[in-house]
């Protein structure tokens, strides 16, 4: 017999309370029924989990019981195809089993050049400015930063085309249950954006290898499985490039500039980590080398990741009958993790709706601080993120100092990201005058 976790008695108003508000309502079901809790979303039996013995559960020790969302697959499907972000089982491991040595932290260390580049050439314009819309500047350079690393166009974000298209892509596979507040899209829209990022990937493809190495798409054309000694076919190289144009850029954008915003509302937490990274750095700009000797800004990042995940909501679905922690689950229902909330809770984070990033001078638990996720879909871009958080926020310290303009308090809206609703203006000052910077590369 069907059996269920605590949760609210079955309502029309359940979902549209969820639409409105996610956070809080998600928030508010962890207050009221406890860290595994059960409501019918529309028609939709969901499970919301916030307990870290059972995520441990579903995303680890039963991870193969599980699958993306039927949504999240359907609707990613014509851009992402069966790439890892909705791949499972036998396919995902395969995939990954290829790609994992091509991001790990020593395989990406070459390519903190192309991240410090892509860091000056915005910065720029800024010489000129006393305000910036953080959230524009940091989605530009989070695209050109993955499109020199992946496909060796450096200024991806100013190409009309590859923008459009890759904002098409973004909006085409976000999360159906938001989609709504998306703006509705043509057929041709769709057909042009997958035309265009078909071309461009098919153009390094079809271009010779006089620099092994120039580009990630080049190096997963060759990359062999470790266990069969195959490799992915052309289709599948397409398939994971868009995955990684798709997975690696909003997020990291999303987390700087919530970490930008975070250091402009607490100047003294600024001014300890600019005086850091004055100290390891001085003028000279940042190597992958630097990276472990700033501990200061890495916890401003991982505390800035804890209050504002990006990705604030992960979703499964059973592919088969399953019991979670004691509790029946059918195939056709949607378990909610929500990092965001995970991340509120008081006993495992004192205060937690304050900015404590010295709290990470202690390591959090394994499953308690999860904004990567954890398991066999781990965020494998990992340490590709966090060398190009800790290169661009050291590189903005060295030069600049940030703060809020009058009046401003962000909120974060809950999409497919979580961003700031409504952009992000900031105050910026250049400091210091001895330091070269700004020469544009392109
Ligand atoms: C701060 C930045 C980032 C955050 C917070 C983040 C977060 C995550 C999370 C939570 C997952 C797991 C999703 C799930 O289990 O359902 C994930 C998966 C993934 N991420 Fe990231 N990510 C970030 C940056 C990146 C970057 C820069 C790349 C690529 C260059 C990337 C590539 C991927 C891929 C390919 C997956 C799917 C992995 C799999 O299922 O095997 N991510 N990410």
């Amino acid at each position: 017999m069907m059996h269920y976790p605590p949760g609210p008695t079955p309502s029309r108003q359940e979902l549209l309370k969820f639409a409105q508000n996610p956070l809080t309502y998600l928030t508010t079901l962890a207050h009221q029924y406890g860290e595994f809790s059960y409501v019918k979303l529309g028609n939709r039996d969901t499970y919301v989990v916030t307990a870290p013995d059972i995520l441990r559960e579903i995303l680890v020790e039963k991870a193969d019981k599980f699958q993306k969302p039927g949504h999240t697959r359907d609707s990613a499907s014509r851009f992402l195809g069966e790439g890892l972000l909705v791949s499972s089982g036998a396919v995902h491991q395969r995939h990954r089993r290829i790609m994992q040595p091509l991001f790990t932290r020593s395989a990406l260390e070459p390519h903190a050049g192309s991240m410090l580049q892509a860091v000056q050439a915005m910065t720029v314009h800024w010489e000129r400015c006393t305000e910036i819309d953080a959230a524009g500047e940091m989605m530009n350079l989070a695209l050109n930063i993955v499109g020199s690393i992946m496909f060796g166009v450096s200024t991806l974000a100013h190409d009309q085309s590859l923008r459009t298209a890759t904002s098409v892509m973004q909006q085409y596979s976000g999360n159906t249950l938001v989609r709504s507040k998306l703006t509705a899209l043509t057929e041709a829209d769709i057909q042009s954006a997958v035309d265009t990022l078909d071309g461009l990937v098919r153009g390094i493809l079809e271009r010779p290898h006089d620099t092994p190495g120039l580009n990630l798409v080049t190096l997963l054309q060759t990359a062999v499985d470790p266990v069969t000694g195959d490799r992915l076919s052309v289709g599948e190289v397409r398939d994971e490039a868009l995955n990684i144009l798709m997975a690696g850029h909003e997020t990291t954008a999303i987390a700087l500039t919530w970490a930008l915003y975070l250091l402009a509302k607490h100047p003294d937490v600024q001014e300890q980590v600019t005086a850091e990274v004055g100290q390891v750095l001085g003028n000279r700009p940042i190597t992958s080398a630097d990276v472990p000797t700033l501990t200061g800004l890495g916890q401003v990042i991982q505390e800035t990741l804890r209050l504002y995940p990006p990705a604030w909501l992960l979703g499964r679905t059973p592919v088969e009958p399953v019991t979670i922690a004691g509790y029946p689950i059918l195939p056709e229902a949607n378990l909610v993790i929500s990092p965001y909330v995970i991340h509120r809770n008081a006993e495992r984070f004192p205060d937690p709706e304050q900015f404590l990033p010295a709290r990470f001078a202690q390591e959090p638990g394994r499953f308690a601080y999860v904004p990567f996720g954890v398991g066999p879909h781990v965020c494998l871009g990992q340490p590709f993120a966090q060398l190009e958080m800790v290169i661009t926020l050291a590189t903005l310290l060295q030069h600049f100092r940030f703060s809020l303009p009058e009046g401003v308090e962000a909120v974060p809206e809950a999409l497919m990201t979580l961003r700031p609703q409504g952009g992000m203006r900031l105050h910026v000052e250049r400091i210091g005058t001895s330091v070269e910077l700004g020469r544009s590369h392109e």
